[in-house]
């Protein structure tokens, strides 16, 4: 097995023009399959609030929630980095709160870093954390915990700004940024300004990595995907058919046969 993924080698990954690849995972079977299949950043995304939880956004999702899940995804995760999300809220309030959540997730959770949404406007708590020796993740773009604010989940196009806002997470120490819902030709612009890797989702291919949430890319629950998703498979698909043929062999009797019977 190759050696464990860290900042730093996602550092080197952006100097030598590797791709990294990233996926959000939530629990431990789908972490150890990921991580066993070569991802290298697993991210427990408060996505989780809408794909596992079944809410209509993040934003209900609970720190205690977060620490769960990172736990059983650092549990199934032998290579990647684990970084765990910071859930709405966990953050905003003041600076001893964000660095004490984020501490949660190393100390409680098994994390290696942690995520959080917001340019220019968080770089007090990047650096506090940072400095603190938790390393971070920046998100800028389409930041689902600000929907409200945005308007919907709609793509961000002001370059200016967030080129301001890359380069701000950048020297507050974050040692990567998630550009999220932002048309390529800036996200290109802001990957060649920076050093520190940009992960795109919706955000085309001249990122220095990709990320998707798991169940959208496995095409586990149905409902409408953004343009930007891909989907490499049909779990559920595959689920529900085995689903209907264990209905209809214990409807029939035929399970379980003699093979599973003592
Ligand atoms: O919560 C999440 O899964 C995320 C990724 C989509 C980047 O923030």
């Amino acid at each position: 097995m190759s050696r464990a993924v860290t900042v730093k080698t996602l550092m080197e990954m952006k100097r030598e023009k590797k791709p990294i690849v990233s996926l959000t995972a939530y629990d431990y079977p789908f972490a150890k399959i990921a991580d066993e299949a070569g991802v290298d950043v697993l991210l427990v995304g408060d996505s989780l609030g809408m794909v596992v939880q079944g809410g209509a956004s993040t934003l209900g999702v609970t720190m205690d929630e977060m620490i769960y899940h990172t736990r059983t995804v650092a549990r199934g995760a032998k290579r990647a980095l684990v970084v765990g999300d910071m859930p709405f809220l966990s953050y905003q309030v003041s600076i001893s709160e964000a660095i004490y959540n984020a501490g949660r997730f190393l100390k409680e959770a098994g994390a290696a870093a942690v995520k959080l949404e917001g340019g220019a406007a968080v770089v007090d708590r990047i650096k506090a954390m940072t400095d603190a020796g938790i390393p971070v993740q920046a998100h800028i773009g389409l930041t689902p915990q600000s929907v409200h604010q945005l308007g919907g989940y709609r793509v961000q196009r002001d370059a200016d700004r967030l080129l301001l806002d890359a380069e701000a997470v950048e020297s507050a120490g974050a040692f990567s940024v998630v550009l999220e819902g932002i048309p390529k030709d800036i996200a290109k612009n802001i990957t060649a300004a920076l050093s520190i890797p940009t992960i795109g989702i919706g955000a085309g291919r001249e990122c220095d990595g990709q990320i998707l949430v798991l169940h959208d890319m496995l095409g586990i629950n149905d409902g409408h995907l953004p343009k930007f998703v891909k989907q490499y498979g049909s779990l559920r698909k595959s689920a529900v058919e085995s689903i209907e043929n264990y209905i209809k062999e214990v409807r029939e009797g035929a399970f379980p046969g003699d093979e599973h019977t003592y």
